[in-house]
């Protein structure tokens, strides 16, 4: 298919299924995929990076594993594990990136490796000749080496920005080379409260309140102060459909941002909830 007449079809497609992506971003990652580059998306929490590649494998019609790269995970977690069987004999067991692998054999596959930045740094050296022309991984316990099907194993990474993951390995620059990146930030204005709405089956009315009032705290808010994602306002949307908009708020919205319990009053005396109805 034209590159062109792909990139419509995505974007009907994620139209359709509600999630709202810039044409650049979109056209970028359908790029990367046509010229079997990996992808990062970098945003802050709640920003839509999981969703995305879910639909966008739903989109390929493919295979989808995610996997989170935590701090604990080695090369040998994502290869092959070794385990002793009914019968006491020991037997190969695929992990994630040999699935991704063998699916790749047969249909478009698609790996997301989430928290790539809290990663062990050799967990990531580790994935490089997975990445690279190479195109390989071995098996340690079968001793099979699984070549990259490269048109259809689809890399895919995510990870938080800035200062949510403070102190953190920082990935080192040889990785950094080995993919594009793409950000997602929030959603705003209207945009932002017609997804909650659709989302959640609130008012536009009331999702509109709620996102000024977000919108107000973003802006205002202190760089130690903790970032209320998106996810936080669908809460704060779906438990209002139960109770008043400002008790709802206080809740999630409130109880995130405050320090304690005296705070919290104050903020739900003060100005961010002085429009809302109880
Ligand atoms: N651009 C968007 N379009 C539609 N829905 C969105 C968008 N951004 C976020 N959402 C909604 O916000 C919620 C959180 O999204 P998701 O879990 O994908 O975020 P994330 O970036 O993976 O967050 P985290 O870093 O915490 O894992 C989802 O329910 C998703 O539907
Ligand atoms: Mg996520």
């Amino acid at each position: 298919m034209e590159f062109q007449q792909e990139f419509e079809k995505a974007k009907g497609f994620f139209k359709e299924k509600g999630f709202i992506i810039e044409d650049d971003n979109l056209k970028a990652i359908l790029a990367s995929r046509k010229e079997k580059i990996p992808v990062l998306a970098v945003g802050p929490t709640g920003s839509g990076k999981t969703e995305f590649f879910q639909l966008y494998a739903e989109f390929l019609q493919g295979a989808y594993e995610y996997q989170s790269l935590n701090g604990s995970i080695t090369i040998h977690d994502l290869t092959q594990e070794r385990i002793i069987g009914n019968n006491g004999k020991f037997e190969e067991r695929d992990m994630i990136l040999a699935r991704w692998l063998r699916k790749a054999q047969t249909k478009v596959s698609i790996l997301q490796f989430d928290e790539v930045n809290a990663a062990k740094p050799e967990t990531l050296l580790a994935l490089h000749p997975v990445m690279d022309i190479k195109a390989e991984l071995f098996l340690p316990f079968t001793q099979e080496v699984l070549k990259v099907n490269k048109e259809n194993a689809v890399l895919v990474m995510s990870c938080n920005e800035g200062d949510e993951y403070a102190g953190i390995n920082a990935m080192n620059v040889a990785f950094q080379n080995r993919y594009i990146k793409v950000h997602f930030p929030y959603l705003q204005g209207d945009e932002l409260s017609q997804m909650l709405s659709s989302k959640t089956g609130i008012e536009m009315g009331s999702a509109k309140k709620i996102v000024a009032t977000w919108e107000k705290y973003m802006a205002s808010r202190d760089p130690d102060q903790p970032v209320v994602g998106i996810r936080m306002l669908m809460y704060w949307c779906n438990l209002s459909k139960h109770m008043g908009l400002k008790s709802a708020g206080k809740y999630t919205f409130a109880s995130l941002i405050a320090r304690d319990e005296e705070d919290l009053q104050s903020i739900i005396l003060g100005d961010f909830f002085v429009n809302l109805p109880d």
